[in-house]
């Protein structure tokens, strides 16, 4: 009879075990890089540009040299000394440390001081006197090409205008061919917002040069250490074994955590000019005005449609506002980078994209906030394309994607833009999100309310994501092929640690890899312990965004689990004193086959490996293993909101919000919840309240949580979670990726839905947020609002 382990007792696969991080979190006894003190510790501050754009005349650091307790000023003209001034960054362009020349953002990194305490070293910042020549800012790409156009990067030899990239993607040919068959032609033109993935924690380092030793150690706010480590020995020609970066506690990242930022690069240089350990913790302004923005994004596009409902043919252009300096990982070198992975769901014939980065005037970025790359936006223009192509052919929006949705049985299947979508149940995916809805009830309560000048409205989006870069053969960062890793070991009482090359932020990894484990040895979750980011202790790895943990790091943690449960076969069988062919396995156990009764835990196996190992045997129960995923995964999502709008202030309540995930098989449905439930929080916040902008002089307008608004419980409406499991056909434990799909799928429900209830004024779009006051423009003026 069977003795097999009760895999959800056991917290295994499928378990919603508590997180067993937040025991720590919620007593404060998390550690994060702000908890760190070291011995003769000092404190960095950084003097930010008040202007856009302005020629630097002078800088004047006697007065802060002056002050007791500062040791340190820096200027870009002393790290230039050190050919410190510029550093590349991720997209092969290169960013200012600190501005020698010009400065090119308000908030840009001029100067810092290192002092005795955090005080000592601002008042030394407002010490330095810096005489500014102002130049002429830019604020968007349509004054960034203007011909007259001032030249933001004239660092740069041979760049004579704005243009920081030009990327298409598609067959321009046959997409052409498609539009002249139409019977219609829809038309879409619309911005998405620059946001800010504005982490709890902001960045931070403390940085510790032994020059005893030659070791430098850095704790740090990133989400991927050994990418750091590696940009740090190329960069700073230090020898990369002595070099130890340690990511601790990390209080959110989305995406903000995963650039090089002059600040850190600065405490660097200030430990090893001062000879001790240098702390440089970000405030919220900081942040907000500095570090790498998310979307800003101008889409203009087309869909060619038969009159019965099918979409022939796409194309779209983008032009992206990129700021300053061009310092994400760069998404026109990457296939899953810009827009790539836009219409994946649908079976659409062919596709033609177009997009241009442009420099301005603005804080640098365009990072994968909560996403990959830049697919929000493709999916944000998706959405609200299809939605606005179903309203020209005067066809219902639901029946619209049920047309166009590729079927259960057309996978795998290619996109126009060159990825394989393996598997999901979309149409399923759509009938239960609609069911729960109680979609045609719903559109009678609306046609009814509007005679009596009630505004309802329903909007659907459907998408599915890309997740988990990458394969190696197709992606890299820095040259380094994209994979993942884990390292498991076994103690002699079968007691676990493991580590990976991945970094949470605040996702649950040490909740969840434990459970993977438990679901492939059978060792309780409760008696393995978790560990990532440290790059002395754990396997090379990529690190964490882009919803990649799971598809990759996740894998790799099945894969190492295997190796050990192999070797431990080998020790039953010597155990049980039968071949290695008669051993059996169930969860927790081996036994002898056609004997079920005779047989030996995982625990025996592990001690057996230290003590009682055959003969010619390796002692010890370790392994680690490298996992190349074949493929991406493709996470499904419907999300269908219904709103009531109040015509005579714009103001727009959110009735009900119903989400249908398939993100394959759930690790810990729980965490997934959780993860669904943040990512339709953001999502909700992009829609209705989040932006960031500038005047015209290039004052950036949300640099505080004034102006820049979080929803808090208090004005997030309430979700309502469904679920449909479509195994990933690759990954070994069958998941895909989730973190992020709610945030890239979610903002398209909430706008669908507030169009969808003016859908009678004639409006085709108003920009995000949709403020009241833009709304009651709109019907108001029946005119688009952008
Ligand atoms: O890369 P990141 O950790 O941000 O995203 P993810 O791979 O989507 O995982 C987010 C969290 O959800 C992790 O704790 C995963 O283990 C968990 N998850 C899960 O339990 N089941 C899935 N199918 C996918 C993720």
């Amino acid at each position: 009879m069977s003795q097999a382990l009760d895999e959800v007792k056991i917290g295994g696969l499928g378990a919603s075990r508590q997180r067993v991080e937040d025991a720590r979190f919620i007593r404060g006894r998390g550690n994060y890089v702000d908890d760190i003190v070291l011995p003769g510790m000092l404190h960095m501050e950084i003097l930010r540009s008040p202007l856009a754009h302005a020629r630097i005349k002078s800088i004047d650091t006697s007065k802060a040299w002056a002050i007791p307790g500062v040791r340190l000023v820096l200027t870009g003209e002393m790290a230039a000394q050190r050919n410190l001034a510029w550093m590349p960054t991720l997209s092969y362009d290169t960013q200012a440390v600190l501005a020698t020349d010009k400065v090119r953002f308000q908030g840009q990194e001029v100067a810092c001081v290192v002092a005795d305490d955090p005080y000592i070293a601002r008042d030394g910042v407002e010490a330095i006197v810096v005489e500014y020549e102002p130049l002429p800012p830019i604020v968007n790409p349509v004054q960034a090409l203007a011909p007259d156009a001032p030249l933001i990067r004239d660092d740069k030899e041979g760049q004579t205008d704005n243009v920081c990239y030009r990327w298409e993607v598609g067959d321009a040919e046959a997409t052409e061919r498609a539009f002249a068959e139409a019977d219609v032609v829809s038309k879409l033109k619309l911005h998405y917002p620059r946001s800010h993935p504005s982490p709890i924690e902001c960045c931070g380092s403390v940085a510790d040069y032994n020059s005893a030793t030659g070791k430098l150690t850095v704790y740090m706010t990133t989400q991927a250490p050994h990418i750091i480590r590696a940009a740090v020995a190329l960069v700073a020609e230090l020898p990369e074994h002595m070099i130890r970066i340690i990511s601790p506690d990390i209080g959110g990242g989305f995406g903000n955590k995963v650039p090089v930022y002059p600040g850190y690069v600065c405490s660097i240089l200030c430990s090893i000019l001062t000879g001790r350990p240098v702390k440089w913790i970000e405030d919220k302004t900081g942040n907000l005005v500095s570090t790498g923005f998310g979307r800003d994004m101008y889409l203009t596009g087309e869909m060619a449609l038969r009159a019965d409902g099918k979409i022939l043919a796409v194309r779209f252009h983008a032009d992206t506002d990129q700021g300053a300096f061009f310092s994400d990982a760069q998404p026109s070198k990457f296939k899953v980078g810009l827009l790539h992975s836009a219409f994946a769901c649908y079976d659409v014939p062919h596709g033609h994209i177009t997009a241009q980065g442009t420099y301005t005037n603005k804080a640098p970025g365009g990072v994968a906030y909560r996403c990959s790359f830049r697919v929000t936006e493709a999916m944000f223009f998706q959405e609200r394309m299809v939605q606005a192509a179903a309203d020209d052919l005067g066809m219902d929006q639901a029946e619209f994607r049920r047309i166009n949705l590729r079927e259960d049985d057309s996978f795998p299947a290619r996109t126009p833009f060159g990825f394989l979508v393996d598997s999901g149940q979309y149409a399923k995916c759509l009938q239960m999100g609609l069911d729960a809805i109680g979609y045609e009830d719903f559109k009678r309560e609306q046609a009814e309310a509007r005679k009596r000048g009630r505004y309802l409205g329903i909007g659907i989006s459907t998408m599915t994501e890309p997740l988990g870069a990458g394969n190696s053969r197709e992606y890299d960062i820095l040259g380094i092929k994209m994979f993942d890793s884990a390292e498991l070991r076994v103690h002699p009482t079968g007691k676990a640690i493991l580590r990976t090359g991945a970094k949470t932020q605040g996702q649950g990894h040490e909740t969840t890899w434990a459970q993977i484990v438990s679901h492939e040895l059978g060792i309780p979750a409760d008696d393995i312990v978790v560990e990532e980011g440290d790059t002395d202790h754990a396997p090379f790895g990529m690190g964490t965004y882009a919803s990649r943990s799971t598809p990759v790091a996740g894998a790799a943690v099945s894969m190492v689990s295997r190796k050990i449960r192999a070797k431990a076969r080998k020790l039953a069988a010597h155990l049980l004193e039968v071949s290695e062919e008669d051993v059996e396995w169930e969860l927790g156990r081996f036994y002898v086959r056609g004997a079920q009764s005779r047989g030996v835990t995982i625990q025996e196996c592990a001690m057996a490996a230290y003590t009682n190992m055959p003969d010619g045997m390796e002692p010890g129960l370790e392994n680690n293993a490298y996992y190349d995923p074949p493929n991406l995964t493709w996470p499904f999502a419907c999300y269908i909101a219904t709103v009531e709008i109040d015509p005579e202030t714009g103001v727009w309540d959110v009735l009900r919000l119903v989400a249908v995930d398939d993100c394959g098989v759930r690790i810990n449905p729980m965490v997934v919840e959780g993860q669904i439930t943040g990512g339709l929080t953001e999502a909700y916040a992009m829609s209705n309240m989040q932006f960031q902008t500038y005047d015209a002089e290039g004052n950036i307008v949300g640099g505080n949580y004034m102006d820049y608004l979080l929803p808090t419980a208090w004005e997030t409406p309430g979700f309502e979670l469904h679920e449909v499991v479509t195994p990933c056909p690759h990954h070994p434990i069958g998941a895909k990726g989730v973190g992020e799909c709610a945030a890239v799928g979610g903002p398209a429900a909430f706008v669908n839905a507030v169009m969808n209830a003016i859908g009678h004024t004639g409006v085709r779009n108003i920009d995000m947020p949709l403020l009241p006051d833009r709304v009651w423009d709109a019907i108001r003026t029946g005119k688009d609002i952008s």
